[in-house]
């Protein structure tokens, strides 16, 4: 996939623009994306199915910025939810609510009766107990909800724990083997209308495999409910598809298609993705500058202005993301942690990395376009970081830096006590 960053002489760009020019003139920490490498990865998805009936739906949550979503939408994305907040997020950004699947366990009345009114393409459901409420929430509204349900093909993704959905012991979807009776428990509600079948096995997925054997355990249930004379219009295989943090070698949206595809050769079904990762990771950056320099005697440590409130993914998966210096030095190498301000041990970006650097510096955090300020914090009451998007020769604030201010809206003080 399309990596945002080009490197020359040890100097990092993003679309022809040098990264120490951001960090100088927007600060640190803050986030940087490519519009050219979003579009281009989303493209490389469309390509490969340009020969399916296809529906590809942006998985909202790997990056929610408004300006991300407009990108996608002016390309004819769809977007997978999964909240009222991303479902406003998609149409502040011009997004088409009759491409919007909604997804997520929890799903509450006030957000399916949103999603209702707007018109989105289908909710996944995850439980009969889902079902029952959208039936009711919908029928309250005088409207039909057009429903998919996710099942749990009881696929090991081969992902970390945390982002492996597709277990029998995972919290999430229903057993694909109770699926048929669900399917027609659902046929028989009144205001539900029956439009497809979906499932998400897991995160970060570099292999093939996985994929194949979730699709064929979900054709053989689409056949099932043929059989029961159920039809269904779509088929959801989630999203999932991995990155290149460090030496992986994840297949492309065409490798990936050209092995699924062939399994679905003569059926009419549209093929829905909900990818997310994919699109975003390699098409944006963290920057973040050099502090202090500091040593223990056994280790050397780089203390930077970023932190896990702003990048939780070390801290929380021991994620690997590569960081480097923006512009090349003459330092000495030295191995070092490096670590951010906040009061945790847990809080590092990266450790035991080789790196020629000073009290100063800025460094670039690499993949960082998912899953990073959408997972960011106040901890620490530290203000979030701005987003910037390159496009060209031009370079947007499409998120500003939180202030002081900002952080302390909406607190208030107890009233005074009166004596
Ligand atoms: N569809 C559903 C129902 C999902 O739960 C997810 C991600 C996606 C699509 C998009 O998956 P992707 O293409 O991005 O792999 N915070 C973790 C990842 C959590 C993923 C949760 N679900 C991380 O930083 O690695």
């Amino acid at each position: 996939m399309y990596n945002a960053v080009t490197s020359q002489n040890g100097n990092l760009f993003i679309e022809g623009t040098a990264l120490e020019s951001i960090a100088t003139q927007f600060g640190t920490p803050s986030y940087v994306y490519s519009k050219a490498a979003i579009s281009s990865n989303f493209l490389a998805y469309q390509t490969a199915l340009a020969d399916k009936e296809h529906l590809i739906c942006y998985a909202v949550k790997a990056n929610s910025n408004i300006a991300v979503l407009q990108t996608l939408a002016e390309l004819g994305a769809g977007f997978d939810i999964v909240s009222s907040g991303e479902l406003e997020r998609v149409l502040r950004a011009g997004g088409d609510p009759s491409k919007v699947v909604f997804s997520g366990v929890a799903k509450t009345a006030v957000e399916m009766r949103r999603a209702l009114e707007v018109g989105i393409h289908c909710f996944n459901v995850e439980s009969e107990a889902e079902l029952e409420l959208l039936n009711s929430t919908a029928a309250a509204c005088d409207l039909t909800a057009a429903v998919s349900l996710r099942v749990n093909p009881d696929v090991d993704a081969q992902t970390h724990p945390y982002i492996s959905t597709g277990l029998k012991e995972n919290k999430f979807g229903i057993d694909i083997n109770l699926a048929p009776q669900v399917y027609q428990r659902a046929a028989q509600m009144s205001h539900i209308n029956i439009v497809g079948v979906d499932c998400h096995i897991g995160s970060q997925l570099v292999d093939i495999a996985p994929f194949v054997a979730a699709l064929e355990r979900l054709l053989m249930l689409v056949d099932e409910l043929a059989e029961l004379n159920i039809s269904l219009q779509h088929i959801d295989i989630g999203g999932g598809l991995g990155v290149r943090y460090e030496t992986e070698e994840p297949p492309t949206p065409n490798d990936y298609m050209s092995a699924i595809l062939p399994l679905l050769n003569g059926r009419s079904e549209t093929l829905v993705l909900e990818p997310g990762r994919s699109i975003t990771a390699n098409a944006g950056v963290m920057l973040t500058q050099v502090q202090y320099l500091k040593s223990n005697g056994e280790k050397n440590f780089a203390i930077v202005d970023g932190a896990m409130n702003d990048m939780i993914r070390p801290a929380l998966y021991q994620a690997w993301m590569d960081i480097q210096p923006v512009t090349a030095r003459s330092a000495e190498t030295h191995s070092y942690d490096v670590v951010g301000p906040v009061c945790e041990t847990g809080d590092f970006l990266a450790k035991d990395r080789s790196l020629a650097i000073s009290a100063g510096d800025y460094l670039c955090l690499f993949s960082a376009g998912a899953y990073g300020f959408v997972m960011s914090s106040n901890y620490n009451s530290r203000p979030r970081a701005p987003e910037l998007m390159i496009d060209g020769d031009q370079v947007h604030v499409i998120r500003q830096r939180e202030s002081l201010e900002d952080l302390l809206n909406g607190e208030q003080l107890l009233p005074v006590a009166r004596g």
